[in-house]
């Protein structure tokens, strides 16, 4: 499974890439504009510092033409830019023509089944269901990983599963139970799934222990 971290907090994807745990990076216009300054500059560090990882990068024009040319102008950037495009119908000709030139996409905003059943038939690389904003409206988002790892696996689709809007490591545990093959990540989300209280507990008391011994070199 792939782990990726949604931020586009060039420092803390310099810091976790050290882990070799991360390979990919998402952002998006929220995400860009939290964190200010140059968004083109922002994306080709964040690019360079994950030169194996895929980095998602998001179309902000509206017209589908628009769309069709920012994307072509995205995928450019860098050898391994994922540009992102919103599951709107509007944008559906737009997307199967970018598949077509073999440009690599990840389908943003995708909340049903149906919806990634047309994404995943015109051989788009990423589908990102929306878990979070699902649990925002009092509906239980996870489902909607299951329904999609089925659905991909029946009919044989190329389109992996990239699992987003997980707000909690509970939705990145569901996430990986499911048979995502992408989480992405919130930095708190992804830190607290490294650790354990207990893990913190059993050391200090292993310390504690060893400390009784009296050795002052080992081995
Ligand atoms: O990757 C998509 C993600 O950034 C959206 O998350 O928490 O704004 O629903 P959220």
């Amino acid at each position: 499974m792939k782990i990726f971290l949604d931020t586009a907090d060039t420092e803390s994807i310099k810091k976790w890439s050290t882990t070799g745990l991360i390979d990919g990076v998402t952002t998006n216009p929220t995400l860009l504009s939290k964190e200010g300054g140059d968004p083109k500059k922002r994306v080709l560090d964040i690019c360079a510092l994950l030169p194996n990882g895929d980095v998602s990068i998001e179309v902000t024009q509206k017209e589908p033409q628009a769309v069709y040319k920012q994307a072509k102008i995205i995928s450019e950037l860098s050898k391994n830019v994922v540009v992102k495009i919103p599951c709107h119908k509007s944008y559906y000709a737009v997307i199967n023509k970018l598949v077509k030139e073999g440009v690599q996409l990840n389908i943003t905003l995708v909340f049903t089944l149906l919806q990634s059943l047309m994404m995943a038939k015109l051989g788009v690389k990423y589908i990102s269901p929306f878990v979070g904003r699902w649990d925002d409206i009092d509906v239980p988002g996870t489902h909607v990983l299951e329904e999609l790892r089925l659905m991909i696996d029946t009919y044989k689709f190329e389109t992996q599963v990239l699992a987003a809007s997980l707000r909690n490591v509970r939705h990145f545990h569901d996430a990986v139970l499911s048979g995502a093959d992408v989480a992405t990540l919130p930095l708190p989300v992804f830190e607290k799934s490294l650790m354990h209280p207990l893990t913190d507990k059993g050391m200090v008391k292993f310390d504690a222990d060893w400390q009784k011994l009296g050795v002052r070199q080992f081995p």
